[in-house]
């Protein structure tokens, strides 16, 4: 089989693995593995039934559309969707058996009026804000959402399954207020009558930093992609393989003068006679153009630098007198223990994270799975 244009591989071995070390590191916590935005740009029903098969007991997503496209898939565990539009209609997600993520009591209440034209019974998951000031129910407002989703209970239109908080990752102290906010909400929430099954609230840095917060599952993302959260910490170190390895062709090779201007606006020119490689891949694709002169591309075994900006749909590499040719294989980030440049390179070149970087790749680039 020949090699798509552009290329995102995800060898789905390492996604079965690193699902497996994390299970491991966090037992005997039930793992959720966080499969939004298109499995973080590596395909989200791809990743969803090799992280199942790696050990994954539920998987989230931010909406239902997201979670409704997973079951189309073929995914048949417990999924949580936990973003939801003011019309957002929850009836197909309740019919497909998917958890509802609850921020507000107005949220609360319309999952309890869809559950009267359900055919199957609603689950939700109470989200608070114990201190990241995103989405999740104000701890002033606790009490009396969880006095109506006890009367929601106790007139059978809905169950809480569980209740859940979300990290800002500001520090130690900051972690440390929102895990005894989070245990205060959880304690009001069995007084108030529920008996909740799932409390959740480490993602992948405190499920592996934080091993009194575990609760009872964790949400994973970024570890399960093989990504470190921990600036200066590598994959490796963790534990942890990346991947996804993101390459293009090299389409076209000539030969230049000295002080040939690259690109646009010449951020670059030939310091002597050079040969330049294009590589079809550009900000349309989610390169970075912040990366323009500074993001990493290897090429038959040399890491190089783009050579100036990186254009809407191509950027240029100047290989000197290195002999590259049309057909050779640029690789921008993959596994660095096999010596190639790492998604985390590329944040540095773009100034941003990791999570950006393999989340924003285009529709352009063919995702290709390694079983
Ligand atoms: C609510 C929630 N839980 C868990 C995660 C997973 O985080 P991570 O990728 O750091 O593991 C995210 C991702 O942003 C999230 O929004």
């Amino acid at each position: 089989m020949t090699q798509p244009l552009r290329e995102a591989r995800v060898d789905l071995s390492a996604i079965r693995d690193n699902v497996a070390v994390l299970r491991a590191a966090t037992a005997p916590a039930a793992l959720l593995a966080v499969v939004k935005a298109g499995g973080y740009g590596h395909g989200a029903v791809a990743v969803a039934h090799a992280a199942v098969e790696g050990g994954a007991d539920w998987l989230g997503v931010v909406d239902t559309d997201e979670a409704l496209a997973l079951r189309t898939g073929g995914v048949t565990v417990p999924l949580l969707a936990w973003l939801h539009g003011t019309e957002t209609d929850f009836a197909p997600a309740i019919a497909a058996g998917i958890d509802l993520g609850v921020s507000s009591l107005a949220q609360l209440d319309r999952v309890a009026g869809a559950s009267t034209t359900a055919s199957a019974p609603v689950f939700v998951h109470l989200k608070v804000d114990t201190g990241l000031g995103r989405n999740g129910i104000e701890e002033s407002d606790c009490a009396a959402v969880f006095a109506r989703a006890a009367e929601h209970e106790r007139a059978g239109r809905l169950r809480v399954r569980g209740m859940f908080t979300h990290l800002s990752n500001t520090g130690p102290e900051e972690d440390a207020a929102q895990v005894a906010r989070f245990t205060r909400q959880t304690e009001a929430a069995a007084a108030a009558g529920l008996t909740i099954e799932l409390r959740h609230l480490a993602a992948t840095a405190a499920a592996l930093r934080l091993p009194g917060a575990l609760f009872d599952m964790v949400r994973v993302g970024l570890g399960i992609y093989g990504l470190s959260p921990f600036e200066g910490e590598t994959s490796a170190a963790l534990g942890l393989r990346p991947a996804m390895e993101l390459s293009a062709e090299v389409i076209s090779v000539k030969r230049v003068p000295a002080g040939t201007g690259v690109s646009y606006g010449y951020l670059h020119r030939t310091s002597g006679e050079s040969t330049l490689a294009l590589v079809p891949l550009g900000y349309a694709d989610g390169i970075p153009r912040h990366a323009s002169s500074r993001g990493p591309v290897q090429i038959n075994g040399r890491t190089y630098t783009v050579a100036g900006r990186i254009a809407m749909d191509q950027f240029v590499v100047d290989v000197g007198d290195d002999p590259v040719s049309v057909g050779d294989r640029a690789i921008l980030f993959g596994d660095p223990s096999t010596g190639v440049p790492s998604a985390d390179d590329w944040a540095t070149a773009a100034e941003t994270i990791n999570y950006e970087i393999v989340t924003r790749l285009g529709p352009r680039v063919t995702r290709t799975y390694l079983p």
